[in-house]
């Protein structure tokens, strides 16, 4: 008998989900298989019976889809807000689901479904596709921080500004760039990725924000410049700077401890570096034993290049972040992984970081997303963006 593949359906074949539906159908991920996909404009169904022809069975609404009985998972790929309402529906179905980043817009959404997957449906997966945590890069970084050899943890620094979005890029219109469509700017739509790595690194909770969210130089409402800085339950702090209108933009990460620093830096899109200055000894023990007057701990610098991409014929070649995270989907759907790349629960912690930003810069305060009501501020305080886009909209 010839092996069991999971049978996928896709919500949402807009720009990404298009994207999925062509790997799954051309047979990229060997234990799982396109079975149908969905969408409520005419013209993506249109673009799925061209290329799938009979084979991939298409629907106009996601519910029918889930009741056909073709599908043993489902991959998420709507705009956010609708993320944790179709993961439940998905859930309650008794349907896999894979949900693409954002986990949702707003925390109380996403916790919700998220304590209904545990408490109900404990047998059925719920994953998140957090295509940059498989990035050999942020692999190689979490290690060095969890063999120990960075030590206790000082500051985490990420300046990732190089998410450059014109006017035109706003003004094409749709859900992209407002708060009623996305429920933010460059927050929620461009550095999903980089808020997950920031908490997945620090490897602890956030306990306060303060931030400055802002506007500049586009037609827009939402947030496309954010200065922000956090503590971790851990001790360490972060500070985490974003922009879509700076040229040429930034993207470098350090991570500071008592053994020495992490530096990440270049373009995602092409090469880019990890440099490990590791220090002969913790930086609190040199302190403590020195006796030289503006004495340094000595070091030594570790460099590690990275080719995200592979040079094929003169093309640069993907190779392949998203359909990793799917075929580990799949992977432990079948039994042959036990853990998944991402985790829905996971979403949560660069979510509660994206919103802590977010209510800071509108409330002018530090804020804790362990203090009360913090989920339902949040929702509130978002509510009035929307309310006031409908009254001010300069899109
Ligand atoms: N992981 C990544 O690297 C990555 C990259 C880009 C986008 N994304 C995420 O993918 C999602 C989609 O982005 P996109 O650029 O493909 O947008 P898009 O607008 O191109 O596509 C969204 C599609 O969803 C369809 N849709 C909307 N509501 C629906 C519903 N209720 N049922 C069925 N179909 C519905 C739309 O008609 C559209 O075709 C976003 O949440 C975005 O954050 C992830």
């Amino acid at each position: 008998m010839a092996d069991k593949k999971i049978r996928y359906g896709i919500v949402g074949i807009g720009k990404q989900g298009s994207r999925y539906a062509g790997q799954l159908f051309a047979g990229m991920d060997k234990n799982g298989v396109l079975s149908a996909v969905c969408d409520i404009a005419q013209d993506r169904r249109a673009w799925a019976k061209e290329k799938f022809g009979d084979k991939v069975k298409v629907f106009e609404n996601y519910e029918d889809m889930f009741n056909s009985g073709l599908i043993d998972a489902v991959i998420i790929d709507t705009p956010h807000y609708a993320h944790p309402v179709i993961a439940k529906k998905a859930l309650e179905m008794n349907i896999h689901a894979l949900s693409d980043k954002p986990a949702g817009v707003y925390t109380k959404a996403v916790r919700e479904v998220a304590e209904y997957a545990k408490s109900e449906k404990s047998n059925i997966k719920f994953g998140l596709l957090y295509n940059q945590r498989t990035s050999k890069i942020y692999k190689k970084a979490k290690e060095i921080i969890e063999s120990g050899q960075l030590g206790n943890l000082k500051r985490i620094v990420w300046i990732i500004t190089n998410w450059y979005r014109p006017q035109a890029y706003y003004s094409q219109g749709g859900w992209r760039g407002t708060w009623a469509g996305e429920g933010g700017g460059v927050l929620i739509n461009q550095d999903p990725h980089q808020l997950d790595l920031f908490t997945w690194l620090a490897g602890s909770k956030i306990t306060s924000v303060n931030a400055i969210a802002r506007t500049v130089g586009r037609q827009i409402n939402v947030e496309n410049d954010v200065t922000a800085t956090c503590t971790f339950e851990n001790g360490a702090t972060g500070v985490f700077i974003t922009s879509t209108h700076e040229a040429p933009g930034t993207n470098r990460l350090e991570i500071s401890g008592d053994g020495g620093k992490i530096v990440i830096s270049g373009n995602a899109d092409f090469t880019m570096k990890l440099e490990f200055t590791k220090l002969e000894t913790l930086e609190p023990e040199f302190s403590k034993t020195n006796t030289v007057f503006m004495g340094k701990p000595k070091n030594k610098t570790i460099k590690v290049k990275f080719m995200p991409h592979e040079i094929i014929k003169g093309l640069l070649v993907d190779k392949g972040q998203h359909i990793n995270v799917i075929r580990n989907f799949s992977n432990v759907l079948l039994g042959k992984e036990k853990n998944l790349i991402g985790n829905y629960e996971e979403g949560l912690n660069g979510l509660t970081f994206s919103n802590a930003i977010h209510l800071s810069a509108w409330l002018g305060r530090t804020v804790s997303p362990q203090e009360e009501n913090f989920e339902d501020l949040y929702y509130e305080e978002l509510q009035k963006k929307i309310e006031e886009e409908k009254t001010n909209s300069v899109k």
